[in-house]
């Protein structure tokens, strides 16, 4: 039984470390819903010499940290409150189903030298329902507070 655990927790760091190449496939070819703005290489598609639709996705605190927050932003979208980018992030909950959504967040993780864990079909599941009165986009202010929460949560004790 011990070992048949030990096998069980072996597998589930491995699947952790290495997102699976059907996974990054579909999540590649589901990103076409956020190329538009993104960009096809993630680092925000640019309009002329200065002005660009929306922020990079290599190196995204938000994008490669806790995959909860960066599932309720994708989820939810965020409340366009400045000039920054010419675009605004769209609440994607009904563009996207479960498996569309883990794919989608497992290529961002794995691409654009952004080296984050997968994101699994039934973390979004329990994510989409824990979030699903929620109807207002989030605030940049709330995103920061919750990145900041789940930074302290994770520091390693001294
Ligand atoms: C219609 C344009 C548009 C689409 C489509 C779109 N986004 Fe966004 N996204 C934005 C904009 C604009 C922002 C910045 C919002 C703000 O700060 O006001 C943003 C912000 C983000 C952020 C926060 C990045 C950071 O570090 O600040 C993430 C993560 C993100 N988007 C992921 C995605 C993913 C994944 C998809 C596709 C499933 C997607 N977006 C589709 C426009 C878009």
């Amino acid at each position: 039984m011990k070992a048949i655990t030990t096998l069980f927790l072996a597998s589930a760091l491995l699947a952790s470390a290495e997102p699976d190449a059907a996974a990054m496939a579909d999540g590649k070819a589901h990103f076409m819903n956020c190329m538009a703005c993104h960009g096809l290489d993630g680092t925000g598609m640019k309009v002329g010499p200065t002005m660009v639709m929306a922020p990079s996705l290599a190196g995204s605190k938000i994008a490669t940290g806790d995959p909860e927050i960066f599932a309720q932003v994708v989820l939810k979208g965020i409340k366009k409150e400045g000039a920054e980018f010419l675009q605004m992030m769209l609440p994607l909950e009904a563009t996207l189903d479960d498996k569309k959504l883990a794919s989608v967040m497992t290529y961002v993780r794995g691409s654009f030298d952004n080296k984050a864990d997968p994101v699994t079909e039934a973390q979004v599941k329990e994510w989409r329902a824990k979030y699903a009165d929620r109807k207002e986009p989030l605030t940049r202010a709330e995103i920061a507070e919750l990145v900041k929460k789940s930074e302290e949560a994770n520091k390693k004790p001294e």
